[in-house]
């Protein structure tokens, strides 16, 4: 006897077959057992088996939970200020010189408490939740010293406690050069890989290590300093690429089989390239270029002619980014950079389980996978990337339990 038995519905599997690239089966089933999927198929394969919950869901869409694969969700305060400052004519880059940007918030987060902190991570994490997502990637990099970077994964791990959501953790080391070490880049680094990375390795705190490679952050020599002393510690890589110039952050990444590259709108040919080599996923992240209204687009069809997978977040954070809807991304994805539904669907669901390492556990609705599952009151799943301000999942599973 099974815990649960979704019956009619439309399954996007998420599972590529030719001429079906979202794997949908219609008049689907979908078997679930211990939070974990035990069967899919087509209702009557499914028919012989009970359940104690059935729920017939007239006609709805199934979808995987969404997977919000890079985030900054953990800060203290936020920046509407700035975003005020932009609307004059300031830069992102001319507030960053001038002492804001990313150095306000680690203003803001070191003063914040840990109660403080929870409390408004765990505002936006609901808002993403509501809106479908079931896994969560969040980044420390809001307090670049040793302990009040521990201290924001300790949060991270707190809110995967207390939250029906799946939490990766990243450690984003270097995000920023804090003012205090301004005329100690060398050791600032240092003291990132000899104390900050060896400290969240042993303490379980992070699954990988992410830095910001850009002309107002770190050089891709500091970069891949910080990379080396990740894998010296059993942590994969990410990286901030080519987000404001073309720094050649991606190919390194790449040359470091990093799990994903991310930003990319100037990334060149050579990058591209490396990327489909090493298998690493393009994070494409529309709410950044929507506020910093951005006119470069990242190279979206030289990355589809190199078979890079894209990958779409909400790059949730208080300066580039303050974008709490997951389908809201898939909209700016398609329509800002032109992305097509259904490439918008599998970024947020089976790449971006790809861009965490976490493809056996969550990329695909199969059994084995976790019952992480979306229930959509939509006719077509292009909706999802069609309209503007979708209010969410009609129902919404993790781990195969309603939420
Ligand atoms: O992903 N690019 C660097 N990091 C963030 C911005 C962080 C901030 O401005 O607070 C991003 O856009
Ligand atoms: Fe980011």
């Amino acid at each position: 006897m099974w815990d649960r038995l979704l019956v009619d519905c439309r399954v996007a599997t998420m599972e590529a077959a030719p001429g079906n690239p979202l794997g949908v089966i219609e008049d689907g089933a979908v078997g679930i057992q211990d939070g974990r999927i035990v069967r899919v198929g087509v209702r009557t394969e499914l028919a012989g088996n009970r359940a104690r919950d059935v729920f017939a869901l007239g006609g709805a869409w199934v979808t995987p939970g969404l997977i919000d694969c890079h985030t900054h969700l953990i800060f203290g305060g936020n920046r509407a200020d700035e975003h005020a400052m932009r609307q004059a004519g300031a830069s992102y880059e001319d507030i960053a010189k001038a002492g804001g940007g990313i150095a306000s918030t680690v203003r803001q987060t070191r003063e914040a408490s840990e109660a403080g902190l929870l409390a408004s991570a765990a505002m936006r994490l609901d808002a993403l939740m509501k809106g479908g997502v079931t896994t969560v990637e969040i980044k420390s990099g809001y307090g670049l010293a040793v302990e009040s970077e521990l201290r924001l994964l300790r949060c991270a791990k707190a809110l995967a406690a207390s939250e029906a959501v799946r939490i990766v953790p990243t450690l984003l080391a270097l995000h920023a050069l804090p003012e205090d070490w301004k005329e100690r880049r060398i050791g600032y680094v240092s003291m990132i890989v000899d104390e900050l990375i060896p400290a969240a390795a042993e303490a379980g705190l992070a699954d990988a290590v992410d830095a910001f490679c850009e002309g107002i952050a770190f050089t891709p020599e500091e970069v891949e300093r910080l990379f080396e002393a990740a894998e010296d510690h059993g942590l994969r890589v990410k990286l901030h690429a080519e987000q404001l110039s073309n720094q050649h952050g991606a190919a390194l990444a790449a040359k470091h089989r990093a799990l994903s590259a991310d930003h990319l709108e100037h990334l060149d040919e050579a990058g591209a390239k490396a990327m489909a080599e090493a298998g690493t996923v393009a994070v494409l992240l529309p709410g950044a270029f929507y506020a910093l209204q951005e006119e470069r687009k990242p190279p979206v069809q030289m990355l589809r002619d190199h078979g890079v997978r894209m990958a779409v977040a909400t790059d949730c954070n208080p300066g580039t980014s303050p974008l709490l809807s997951p389908t809201l991304a898939m909209n700016m994805a398609c329509t800002l950079f032109g992305l097509t539904p259904d490439e918008a669907l599998a970024g947020m669901t089976v790449n971006a389980a790809k861009a965490l390492g976490l493809e056996d556990e969550i990329e695909a609705i199969a059994p084995g996978k976790a019952a992480d599952l979306c229930v959509w009151r939509l006719e077509s799943l292009a909706e999802l990337g069609y309209w503007i301000g979708l209010p969410g999942p009609e129902r919404r599973l993790y781990a195969g339990d309603d939420t």
